[in-house]
């Protein structure tokens, strides 16, 4: 996992695996933040942790290479972005298509970038929520898998409106890694496939599963 800043959604990880919800193993997580919450969150939890900080490095790339071969010794099937707060440098991220996700605080094709909160406020919305997607070169922009959404309420600010969506980023992650655990989530030419099929990204029920 990357993260640059608390690292719920990594605990939301880690309390299914510990709760037999997810059949899976966090084996590393990484940060561009050496004060990262996420990294004593893994450090409690045993699992090796490690930041790297940018401004060492001449360039993107030259960070990118170095943050992702720490990653690579660490034998991941999947890497998860979860408040990762870093672009990543294209080469990087090609060399590793379909190995990639990050959960991004709005229903994309919305509201790609930073502030999506007051982005969907700002927009009028009256439906927000989370995505979990490929990560391409193209920021926020890669293949979606799945959805949550929550309504937006009048009165709503951009606090109210992020804890209702990150309440719901919480299971969506969960559901969403328990389909790649089962290897159901395929990237095959650009195209999320689920069950060997074509599919739209699926949608988290109110009972937070997928239908
Ligand atoms: C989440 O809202 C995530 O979607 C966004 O940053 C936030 C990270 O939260 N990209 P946390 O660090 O997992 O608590």
């Amino acid at each position: 996992m990357l993260a640059s800043g608390r690292g719920s959604n990594l605990q939301a990880l880690l309390d299914a695996i510990n709760d037999g919800t997810l059949a899976a193993e966090v084996v590393g997580v990484f940060s561009d933040k050496a004060k990262a919450w996420a990294l004593q969150r893994a450090r409690d939890a045993g699992i090796p942790a490690r930041s790297l900080g940018p401004k060492a490095f001449a360039s993107r790339a030259d960070f990118d290479a170095a943050l992702f071969a720490a990653v690579d010794e660490v034998r991941p099937d999947l890497i998860v972005c979860a408040g990762y707060m870093r672009l990543i440098d294209g080469a990087v991220v090609d060399a590793r298509r379909g190995r990639v996700i990050n959960i991004h605080p709005s229903l994309l094709p919305a509201f790609k970038g930073l502030h999506t909160h007051q982005q969907a406020l700002d927009a009028m919305a009256t439906e927000h929520g989370a995505s979990v997607h490929f990560v391409t070169a193209d920021l926020d922009g890669g293949p979606v898998i799945a959805q949550a959404r929550v309504p937006v309420h009048p009165g709503d600010d951009a606090d109210a409106l992020a804890a209702r969506v990150l309440e719901r980023e919480h299971p969506l992650l969960v559901e969403t890694l328990r389909r790649f655990a089962a290897g159901r989530i395929v990237l095959a030419e650009d195209v999320v496939h689920i069950d060997g099929v074509a599919s739209a990204p699926l949608q988290l029920a109110a009972n937070l599963r997928f239908p």
